[in-house]
């Protein structure tokens, strides 16, 4: 019997399986070495030690998640897994936004006591933090510069250098979810070509509820007003529908995902009832509520450091609060184009009717799998 089997058929205690003999010998506390102990630092580690194994549970869901994505075809069992496991990355989120109000008990002056032995410790070096905002799918031009500085000029250990580097350069969840939602069943010309009805029907629900008002109003001034409302309306829709305009948008970066995948979101929003689109519905909702999560993580963490240090300078040599406030914006939102997506979309009775083709293909198969023979036929299945 070799060593690994008979280690494997030692029965394990709890502490050992755990190695909690290690795990809880990390909390030395700077303020005792020092030989004057502040209590609420051993309550500081700990929450900072709480966030980074939460934060490595979560990477451990986007790896699996990024690497079920990459499949060729996403059958049933895999499509469910990914909506489990961006749901659990949720409730994570949840409690690391909240986790912030135990830290709020320790009160500025008792930060202060220990402060200084941090040095020029600070969570701008979090590896972790750095790793999820990339492969999530955060943009590098999206960031604000701290210190004119980019944030990969803090981490100087070539093995950490390199893992950043691999979360820029693999394939993100954006990118991923980008191509998946490319292939959406209806989208292709030769189908439902879901964007030719989509504008048709956008054209005659703002006939009917913003230009019909203009034509029957007398008073010139409110016809004035209205036409200026109708035109709004007019405009904004025009943005999805040129391309070159949405082309425009993401070079601003006010939009992420391309044309076509954009087409295949609202697709799936507008036709979220019928069975293929439930889990994909659910999956674009599940995205949402990460960026959602991660914006409110952002704000209670500027929130509390407003409280604990004011407008000093951040122990990273940052502005602080300013730096911090700074990245509560559209531009940390990685899913931007989902949240945007409510802006396009049209009441229920506009909704282009489903073809009977278009209607059995979107309902024969359950929980949002692609049929074996439509697989087989093209590879092009999708949500
Ligand atoms: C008293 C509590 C805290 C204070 C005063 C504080 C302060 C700061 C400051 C000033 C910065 C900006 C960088 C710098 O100049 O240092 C920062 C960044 C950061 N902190 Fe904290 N922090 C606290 C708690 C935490 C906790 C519990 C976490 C959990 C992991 C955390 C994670 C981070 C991360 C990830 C960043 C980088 C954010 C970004 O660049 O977008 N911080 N913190």
């Amino acid at each position: 019997m070799s060593e690994a089997d008979s280690n494997m058929d030692k029965p394990k205690l709890y502490g050992e399986y755990l190695q909690l003999p290690s795990l809880l010998k990390c909390q030395s506390m700077t303020s005792a070495e020092a030989g004057k102990p502040v209590h609420d630092e051993h309550l500081f580690i700990i929450t900072h030690q709480a966030y980074e194994l939460w934060f490595k549970q979560i990477l451990f869901e986007l790896d699996s998640v990024r690497e079920i994505f990459t499949a060729p075809v996403l059958d049933e069992g895999k499509a469910r897994h990914i909506n489990n496991r961006l749901s659990r990355i949720t409730l994570i989120l949840k409690l690391l936004v909240d986790q912030f109000l135990i830290l709020e008990t320790m009160t500025p002056l008792d930060f202060l006591e220990f402060r200084t032995h941090l040095a020029t410790a600070s969570g701008f070096q979090s590896l972790q933090f750095r790793l999820i905002e990339n492969k999530l799918g955060l943009k590098e031009d999206s960031r604000v510069k701290y210190n004119q500085q980019h944030y990969m000029e803090v981490f100087n250990d070539p093995e950490n250098i390199a893992m950043l580097q691999d979360s820029i350069s693999s394939p993100s969840l954006l990118t991923l979810v980008e191509r998946w939602l490319e292939r959406t069943p209806g989208l292709a010309k030769a189908e439902f070509h879901f964007w030719e009805r989509y504008q048709s029907a956008v054209n005659r629900w703002l006939e009917d509820q913003w230009y019909q008002p203009v034509k029957n109003e007398s008073n010139p001034e409110v016809k004035e007003t209205l036409m200026a409302e109708y035109q709004k309306q007019k405009d904004s829709f025009d943005t999805v529908f040129d391309p070159e305009k949405h082309q425009k948008s993401m070079e601003r970066g006010e939009r992420r995902l391309s044309h076509k995948a954009f087409q295949g979101a609202l697709m799936i929003s507008l036709y979220r009832d019928e069975s293929r689109f439930n889990q994909p519905f659910h999956l674009l909702t599940l995205l949402v509520d990460i960026d959602s999560l991660m914006t409110k993580w952002r704000y209670n963490h500027v929130m509390m450091v407003q409280r604990m240090i004011g407008s000093k300078v951040g122990t990273g040599g940052s502005s602080g609060y300013h730096y911090l406030r700074s990245t509560i914006s559209d531009r940390y939102k990685v899913f931007l184009d989902l949240f945007n997506l409510s802006t396009f979309l049209i009441p229920r009775d506009y909704i282009p009717p489903l073809t009977t083709t278009m209607k059995r293909t979107l309902s024969s198969v359950i929980n949002g799998d692609c049929m074996e023979d439509e697989v087989r036929a093209s590879k092009e299945c999708s949500p």
